[in-house]
């Protein structure tokens, strides 16, 4: 029998991802090995097999069929674009994508001034600016630790994930818009839904299960 085939990301999200796969009889106790370098993961008894993939990646490889079931936050999802299913919200992972600066810049942004934006998530960035707020804007793209980008004078705002918000009040930051929320969320192959529908369709099925059990 084919492989199913299933994309974490790697990190914590994959680790939470683990936690539920296994209250619904699908583990792989050997891809909790930290120390472990090996890239596939196969649990040979329920024909399935996982890999861990960059946050950004799972959606590539679940569009193109690598993976029939892909699990990542839906920053990327919205960042790639990528032609796929999202199918079910997991509810955790639970942050916002937000328009940030200091205090002052909320002016700026109140008169569709031409600012700069620095930000890991350019697409999601331009949707917002100009098809949601009709905003012209100089969009940078940063890898990571935005928050530093108006603090150095890089950029007046950044679009960036807020969880906590301890980052943005230790750096003297703060919410100026919210873009939307996010959280982690399953996708799957278009083709894989139809010509793996038992499969696919029962692991779908018990993982909503579950969250609904969970959810009070
Ligand atoms: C993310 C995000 C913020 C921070 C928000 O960064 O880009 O910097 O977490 O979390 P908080 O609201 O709880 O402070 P991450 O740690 O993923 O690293 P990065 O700087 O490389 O993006």
């Amino acid at each position: 029998m084919r492989y199913l085939t299933i994309a974490l990301t790697k990190g914590r999200l994959a680790l939470r991802t683990l936690d539920l796969l296994e209250q619904i009889g699908i583990t792989c106790a050997e891809m909790r090995d930290e120390n472990s370098r090996k890239l596939i993961f196969t649990n040979e008894e329920l024909g399935i097999r996982f890999f861990l993939a960059k946050a950004n990646d799972v959606p590539t490889y679940v569009e193109y069929g690598a993976a029939d079931i892909g699990i990542c936050g839906r920053d990327t999802i919205l960042e790639e674009g990528r032609k796929l299913y999202e199918v079910i919200d997991l509810g955790f992972g639970k942050c916002r994508m937000c328009v940030c600066g200091p205090e002052s810049a909320g002016e700026l942004l109140k008169h569709h001034e031409l600012i700069r934006v620095a930000t890991k998530y350019p697409n999601i960035a331009k949707d917002y600016f100009y098809n949601r707020k009709h905003q012209t804007v100089e969009i940078i793209k940063l890898n990571g630790s935005i928050e530093l980008a108006p603090l150095v004078g890089l950029s007046e705002v950044i679009v960036d994930i807020v969880e906590t918000g301890s980052t943005l009040r230790e750096n003297g930051l703060t919410v100026l818009e919210e873009i939307c929320s996010l959280s982690a969320r399953v996708i799957v192959n278009q083709v894989s839904m139809k010509r793996e529908n038992e499969r696919v369709g029962m692991l779908l099925k018990n993982l909503k299960a579950l969250l609904a059990q969970n959810t009070p």
